[in-house]
This record gives structure tokens, sequence and C-alpha cells, in this order.
């Protein structure tokens, strides 16, 4: 099941989600559902100490998400709001969670993963309503580097290429995946800053696409693979 007027953004740290979720809500006349950073108790503390720190905030994470998610579906669905745009998507998290347990120091143990998935499935799956378009920004490892430094968040200076790295292999994986149950992805070069206006009318011009969403889609459990050479909007 998909909901009408919910657009998802997704992308690495610090490629531009944020920024283009708010704008495009305001072209759209939708909800903006903002990632909060600084309401995340865990965040600081698990840049500084990753293995203490990973499996308890994605287990903090998945929850908030899952009550943001389903408070705005329940919105759409009762005619309150016309739609959301959403920074970061809930099925996101699960791409960070499977990069901590592949991490060479496991970051997330197998077994604390495991009881993630398992979590997952049992609790959170069934009650997930998919986006009716999901835009992709996608940008090199280098510039998402710079303007992660550019915001200048503190906790945020541990983060190194090779994270961002092994996050947007995990990423382009992800899309596959998704893509392949059927959701509408709109994969956006976002290298440079593209006007809103082009964004927007690339949304009416794919969310006019037919879908062919047919089954649910269970996070990441494919080995990891090659990922393919990603195909992209010039725009
Ligand atoms: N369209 C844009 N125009 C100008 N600056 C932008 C734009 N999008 C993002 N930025 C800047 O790039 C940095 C990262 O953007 P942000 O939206 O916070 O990324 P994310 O939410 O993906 O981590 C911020 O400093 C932000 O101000
Ligand atoms: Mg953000």
């Amino acid at each position: 099941m998909f909901a009408e007027g919910y657009i998802g953004i997704a992308g690495i740290i610090g490629v531009g989600k944020s920024t283009l979720t708010n704008e495009l809500a305001k072209a759209l006349n939708f909800e903006p559902v903002m990632e909060e950073v600084s309401g995340n108790p865990y965040l600081e503390k698990f840049y500084s100490d990753m293995k203490k720190y990973g499996t308890i905030m994605q287990i903090w994470l998945l929850n908030h998400r899952f009550r943001q998610h389903r408070e705005f579906i329940a919105r759409i669905s009762l005619g309150k709001i016309r739609g959301v745009v959403q920074d970061r998507t809930i099925w996101e998290d699960t791409i960070f969670a499977r990069m901590l347990n592949q991490h060479p120091e496991k970051i997330i143990s197998d077994l604390d993963y495991n009881t993630y998935l398992d979590l997952f499935d049992n609790m959170v799956l069934r009650e997930l309503v998919f986006p009716q378009l999901m835009i992709f920004l996608d940008c090199s490892v280098e510039t998402a580097m710079e303007r992660i430094k550019m915001r200048g968040r503190s906790m945020e200076k541990t983060i190194t290429a090779d994270y961002l790295k092994s996050l947007q292999e995990n990423y382009y994986q992800f899309i596959e995946e998704m893509e392949d149950a059927g959701v509408r992805i709109l994969r956006i070069d976002w290298e440079t800053f593209k006007p809103t206006s082009e964004v927007v009318r690339l949304v009416h011009e794919y969310s006019l696409k037919p879908s062919s969403f047919t089954k649910w889609v269970r996070p990441l459990r494919k080995p990891p693979q090659e990922t393919k050479a990603q195909e992209k909007v010039n725009v």
C-alpha cells in the first residue's frame, strides 16, 4: 500500500535533504516532516563512541520515526493535510543499521542486528505505508563532506570520508531494492543544487508514472553486492 501525497527524500548525510524538504513542502503546499537532529539524545554520544551507543541509538531512531510515520499517515488519510514531504524515511534507518553491522569492527553485533531486524519485521513492517514517490538526492562523498563542514555541527566532526562512502554504497543498494519492489524513485544529481521549481516539475512528471508496487519491502537482507552505476536525471 502506498499513500497518495507522501513524498520521501532520501540521501546520505549532508547531501541537502532537510533544505529541499522545506522548500519542496512549501512549493507543493504539503507539510514538511523533519528529521530532528537536536532532539536525538544519543547522536552526540554515538559519534563519540559508536560501539557503545550504536544499537540503542538505532532502536531509539526506529521508534521515533515509526511514531512520526504513523502520525502523518493518519493525518493524510483523515484528510487533515494534503500531503507531506519527509526528510529521510524510516526505511533509511535500516541502511545505517546494516552498515554498522557490516563494519569490520562490528559496531552492531550480529546478535543485536538480528534482534533489530526481528523487531522491524514483527512490529514495524506491516504498519508501514510506502511513499507515492521517493526522491533520491545524490552527490559525491567529497561534496557531502564539504557541506557537512559548512553547516558546522560540532558532533559531526568525526564523520570520515570512508564512513560516507560506505553509507553511499549502501544507499545505492537500498534504492535498487525499493525500485525492484515497485516504489517510484526519482534520482536527482544533487552535486549542484537545482531550483525547487525544477524538482516540482519532476515530481509531477514522475507521480503520473504508473506504480508497479507489488510487495512489502523487507529491509536489506541481500548480501552486499557491487553497486551498479547510478542512472541520474539531469535537470
Ligand atoms: N539548495 C541549497 N542551496 C544552498 N545551500 C544548500 C542547499 N541544500 C543544502 N544546502 C546546504 O548544504 C548543507 C547540508 O544540507 P542539509 O539540508 O542540512 O543536508 P542533509 O539534511 O541531507 O544532511 C547545509 O549547510 C545547507 O545549508
Ligand atoms: Mg538533515
